[in-house]
């Protein structure tokens, strides 16, 4: 692996493991709850984050250059909550670009088993051969726009083995309760756990994280249950323990309920 590929991927990863910080979904609908004002959203989540997930409008309008954390380029979109079909994305940003906002890895949807399983694959693939030139990791998003039944183990391994084969340095995914193990393994690239919709508790995002590392997932892409939270910190906090301090469930709840105290003292 060249220097610079290396030296991305371990700002990115510090010691394989990673949190990262998605604040994407806008491109594809909207003003999302919690994120009306990105950057406000971002600032107090930052020193607990390894990387920030946006695309080039979010990051040039809302986030502060001088922020000491790598930036993960959301590249690919074209589609919207109103449209006909979520999967039909495009690549939507130039190399130049990439370079140009100083991103440390970009990020691309692949929807298999949909109607644009070929195109949403071949974004994958025509960035895979433009950011390798440049030591630049690619991570796919394997996404399932709204048929949310379709996370269940055969289907997710299927979707991240095709985009490991296809060149992505990362795979981000969803959790599932059963043969989560079997995903990763058939993996030969870090796979990352998505959120996805909030949860009732704190302890039940708590504990599919745990559960996803325990069964060998590098760490977590996860936005709504941390800012969407009544307790942002807390959780962001919580989180970060359990994925490079290898905190248990009731460690990484204590530590909520801790600095949640911590914030109500002010
Ligand atoms: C949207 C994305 C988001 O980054 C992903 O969904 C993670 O965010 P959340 O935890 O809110 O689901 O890729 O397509």
């Amino acid at each position: 692996m060249d220097w610079g590929m290396k030296n991305r991927l371990s700002q990115l990863m510090p010691k394989g493991r990673c949190f990262f910080m998605p604040i994407d979904h806008g491109y594809f609908q909207g003003p999302t709850t919690g994120l009306e004002k990105p950057g406000e959203t971002i600032r107090p989540l930052l020193p607990y984050v390894d990387a920030v997930f946006c695309t080039r409008g979010v990051l040039r309008a809302a986030i502060d250059p001088e922020i000491n954390k790598p930036v993960i380029l959301r590249v690919s979109g074209c589609t919207s909550m109103v449209g006909k079909d979520l999967a039909n994305e495009e690549i939507t940003t130039s190399i130049e670009e990439v370079i140009r906002v100083n991103a440390a890895a970009v990020g691309v949807s692949v929807f298999i088993g949909s109607d644009y399983e070929k195109e949403t694959l071949k974004n994958l693939s025509d960035l895979v051969n433009v950011c390798e030139n440049y030591g630049i990791p690619v991570m796919a998003v394997t996404a399932v726009g709204r048929e949310m039944e379709k996370r269940e183990a055969r289907y997710l391994a299927l979707c991240c083995r095709i985009a490991a084969e296809l060149g992505a340095r990362v795979v981000k995914t969803y959790w599932c309760e059963k043969d989560f193990d079997k995903v990763v393994r058939g993996c030969p690239v870090p796979v990352i756990l998505a959120g996805g919709p909030k949860c009732e508790t704190e302890r039940e995002v708590l504990e599919f994280v745990h559960d996803g590392m325990a069964n060998g997932a590098a760490g977590i892409n996860l936005g709504r249950n941390v800012w969407q939270s009544p307790n942002p910190v807390a959780m962001a906090r919580a989180l970060r323990a359990v994925i490079h301090k290898n905190a248990s469930v009731n460690e990484a709840c204590e530590l909520f309920n801790q600095t949640k105290k911590e914030k109500a003292r002010g």
